[in-house]
């Protein structure tokens, strides 16, 4: 696409299409979606608010999962990830507030046992709804995928991680730009976990992007990159703008 609106509108209309056209089974009753944040999918939540403002598409049969949280940063803290999704997504849409999934970066009490059980627990919950059907991606600019940082297994499941200290710089953006106010751990999903999903759709924007979508679809499958892992998903579309083709 042309730009990144041009992305997030190609997007939504795509998960639109996936949530209107799903058919309820008993095993998978409602339509499971995996959800990023960050700042590349800010069009595709500000489409689909539009396309259900406008009655094209209902979430009340939708449940959502969310790809990862930074540990021990208050939910209420304005950068953490619940805060990001209620505020840019889900307070705008019909979804209902028991079908919403997100790592508790705060579980317990915050022991190492306490938040890998939280991280079991997620990976359950996912199975327990029969699976993931499309999960929504955005990628860092080395590639990682979800919190899944560079030499991260391709079968990693939902877990703990410390983050890379590039990745720690490139959020710092959030946090006044004091690395120190960056948290260092968080919990997310792993590729595996991603890759499980029936289909995968990765939305890479921007020029600072432009090695990792090379990375990504024209090198080996590597773990350095981890969203490289897509080339092996049967179902895996990757939505980019022009700029992030730049090294193509
Ligand atoms: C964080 C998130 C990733 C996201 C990445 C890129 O690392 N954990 O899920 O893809 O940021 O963010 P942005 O889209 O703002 O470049």
């Amino acid at each position: 696409k042309e730009d990144k609106a041009q992305c997030g509108e190609w997007a939504s209309n795509y998960i639109c299409s996936r949530i209107n056209n799903f058919i309820p089974t008993k095993e998978r009753p409602s339509f499971v979606l995996g959800l990023p944040t960050g700042s590349t999918p800010l069009p595709t939540y500000a489409a689909l608010i539009s396309l259900y403002k406008s009655g094209k598409v209902s979430f009340k049969n939708v449940v959502t999962f969310n790809m990862d949280e930074y540990v021990n940063l208050p939910r209420s803290h304005p950068e953490s990830y619940y805060t990001f999704m209620h505020e840019n997504f889900f307070n705008h849409v019909d979804i209902k507030q028991e079908n919403i999934h997100m790592l508790d970066g705060n579980a317990g009490d915050r022991s190492l046992a306490a938040l890998e059980a939280e991280c079991e627990a997620y990976e359950s919950k996912i199975k327990s709804f029969g699976g993931i059907h499309l999960f929504l991606g955005g990628i860092g600019p080395d590639g990682h995928i979800a919190f899944n940082e560079p030499g991260s297994s391709l079968t990693s499941l939902t877990r703990i991680k410390t983050l890379a200290y590039d990745t720690i710089v490139a959020n710092s953006r959030f946090f006044d730009n004091d690395i120190e106010k960056v948290p260092k751990m968080a919990l997310t999903v792993g590729v595996k976990t991603v890759m499980d999903a029936d289909e995968v759709m990765i939305l890479i924007t921007g020029h600072n992007k432009a090695m990792a979508l090379h990375m990504c679809i024209e090198e080996g499958v590597n773990h350095m990159w981890t969203v490289s892992s897509i080339q092996e998903h049967r179902r895996a579309v990757v939505v980019c703008d022009r700029e992030a083709t730049s090294e193509l």
